[in-house]
Parts: structure tokens; C-alpha cells; sequence
């Protein structure tokens, strides 16, 4: 008998074997979620439509140019990923037969990181007149070596994507979303400092954006730590320790100085990077100084730390920005998740 013939046996089909990709219902337990969800709906973007008729990439020098479109192609690495990372967590939300407003959620996030990578391409493309910094011909001394950086990056930031694939389904819910909120809340922080930092318009306001949509991002994580981590296993909460450790170690490389740790780079790379960031600053891009970064990424580290303690999970140490606690010997490359 085939598969299509047990209608004609059965008055009701059989159960649906566990776990099924969708649910069939849409309950809401947690209203916090539907307001962060109307929030989304009501702050839509479009990168393509802000006012890129004002920005002029030739008022620029070339070595300008190629300075701010490395630090577009930094946060690319990050922004480029997030879609498909986010994808496969909202694909998890729903095979969990997750409630209605944390699908949404998930959904909305995956079309805003969409937006955040979007922007960077709408940025390098006209600063380099090419659609990939990798693809560009490098005008300028700076710029060479810029593009050799963004190789690297690129190498690194790719190494990733089979241990998070691998992750996804290891791990639940609850843990992924520790991964996720380490980013969402420094990254909340540094793109407001960037929005108020620059002076070309079509950056200002795309910060302000992308700040404000990571600021719905970490509401998003909080509201579900609050709600699954009050009954969190012993074993769960080890892995959060060491997430939160893998978290700092990859994210580090955008929001602070990539660690040698996790990020396999040349001798020259931070001097490069340097270098850059210091061009673009004087082009009045906003890219906060090395003392503000570290600032930030401890704030953001003691928010996160502040978070776990209310729920009794143990806080790696991260002595790079004078954080005691829980020593973390070895991260395992195959396992991390963080994403941004
Ligand atoms: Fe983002
Ligand atoms: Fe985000």
C-alpha cells in the first residue's frame, strides 16, 4: 500500500513523526515579542532608497575611498553571513514548533541583516566602482594592502559557516540565543556612535537604521532569555560559558581587534587596519578610536554578564577588557555560532 492510500483505510491520518518543519497554529505566549514584531513591521527600510543622488564617491580621494570601503568590507563579512545564519535559526524556529511571534521575529531579523548586507554592497560598490572589494583594482598603496586584509578576513569569516551549520541542530534555542544577543548588543551601540560620528548623509542615516534594527535584535534575544533561561540545565548553561567566550573571540574582529585565538591573519593586519580606520576618520567617517571600541565592547560584555548572572550561568573570562571569571581554555572552531 502506498503512502497516498491511507485515506481510504483510516478515518483520521497518523500521528506526523517529530519534529515536523511546521506547526500548524499560532499561539502567542509572550507579548513582548508581538510588540517588538509591530516595531519591525513599522520601521521597514529601504537601503536603496536613501538619499544616495547626495553622496559623491569623487569628492573623496582614492585613498579615501579605499579606506571607508575597507570597513565596509569588514562589516560584510559579518552582514553577508548573518542572512543565511539567521535563515537557518528561523527554519529551527519553526521545525521547534515555536510560538508564532518568535517565528516572526526570527523572520524579520533574517530580512533586516538582508538590509544591513545590502547597504554595505550599495556602499562599496560606489566607493570602489566595483561590486566586490575583491574584484576591485586597488588604487592606491593603502588600498592594496587593504584588499589583502579583506582576503584574510574573508578566509577567516568563511571557516566559520560549516561549524555553525553543524551547531544549529546540536544545540537549542535557548543556546543559540546567547550567540546571537553577544552581537546584537554591541553592534546596537557602535552603529549609533557611527551614525553620529560621520557626516555624509547616506551613511548617518544608514546607521541610524541598522542601529536601530540591532536594537530590536538584542529585545528580541532578551525577551527569550527571560523566558527559557529561568529553567536552563546545568549542561546548556556550560555551553552558553564557552558560546560567550567564542562570541568574544570572533565578533571582536569587527567591534573591537581581531585575537589571534580565532582569526589566522598576517604580522602587518591590525597596522593595516589601523591605518585605514585613521584615513577614514579624517574623511569624517565615523569609526569610533581603539580606546572608544574598548569601551563599548566592555560595556556590551558587562550588559551580557549582567544577563546571565540574573539566571545563575557562569561568565567566561575575558581578560582582553578586564573581565574576570570562568577560565575557557579551548574553543573549538567546529562549534561556534556567533553571528552579528
Ligand atoms: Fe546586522
Ligand atoms: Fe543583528
Amino acid at each position: 500500500m502506498s503512502g497516498n492510500d491511507l485515506a481510504r483505510t483510516m478515518e483520521f491520518p497518523p500521528a506526523i513523526e517529530q519534529p515536523n518543519i511546521f506547526p500548524l497554529g499560532w499561539e502567542t505566549r509572550t507579548q513582548k515579542l508581538e510588540e517588538i514584531w509591530s516595531a519591525a513591521q513599522r520601521e521597514l527600510w529601504d537601503p536603496a532608497k536613501l538619499p544616495w543622488g547626495t553622496f559623491q564617491p569623487d569628492r573623496y580621494t582614492w585613498e579615501q575611498r579605499e579606506a571607508i570601503a575597507y570597513w565596509w568590507s569588514l562589516l560584510s563579512v559579518f552582514d553577508a553571513s548573518a542572512p543565511p545564519v539567521f535563515a537557518a535559526a528561523l527554519i529551527k524556529t519553526y521545525e521547534a514548533h515555536e510560538e508564532d511571534p518568535v517565528r516572526r521575529c526570527f523572520f524579520s531579523i533574517t530580512r533586516d541583516e538582508q538590509n544591513h548586507e545590502q547597504m554595505c554592497g550599495l556602499a562599496i560598490t560606489r566607493l570602489l566602482g566595483s561590486p566586490s572589494p575583491l574584484a576591485h583594482t586597488p588604487r592606491t598603496e593603502l588600498g592594496r594592502r587593504a584588499q589583502r586584509n579583506v582576503r584574510w578576513l574573508y578566509h577567516n569569516g568563511a571557516r566559520y559557516w560549516n561549524g555553525y551549520r553543524k551547531a544549529v541542530p546540536k544545540y537549542s534555542l535557548a543556546v543559540l540565543f546567547s550567540s546571537f544577543l553577544m552581537g546584537e548588543i554591541a553592534a546596537a551601540t557602535i552603529f549609533h556612535q557611527m551614525a553620529a560620528a560621520s557626516a555624509e548623509p547616506v551613511f548617518k542615516e544608514g546607521f541610524r537604521n541598522i542601529g536601530r534594527d540591532e536594537g530590536r535584535h538584542m529585545a528580541i534575544c532578551l525577551s527569550l532569555i527571560e523566558r527559557d533561561y529561568p529553567g536552563l540545565g546545568a549542561a546548556d548553561k556550560e555551553i552558553v560559558t564557552k558560546q560567550i567566550r567564542a562570541g568574544y573571540l570572533f565578533l571582536s574582529a569587527v567591534l573591537f581587534e581581531p585575537p589571534a585565538e580565532f582569526w589566522d591573519l598576517p604580522a602587518d593586519f591590525i597596522a593595516v587596519q589601523r591605518e585605514c580606520e585613521e584615513v577614514a576618520r579624517q574623511a569624517r567617517f565615523g569609526i569610533p578610536t581603539y580606546d572608544a571600541k574598548k569601551q563599548n565592547w566592555r560595556n556590551a560584555i558587562l550588559n551580557l554578564k549582567g544577563v546571565l548572572d540574573r539566571y545563575g550561568t557562569p561568565f567566561p573570562a575575558i581578560p582582553e577588557v578586564e573581565i574576570t571569571g570562568k577560565e575557557i581554555l579551548q574553543i573549538d572552531a567546529d562549534e561556534i555560532i556567533p553571528v552579528f
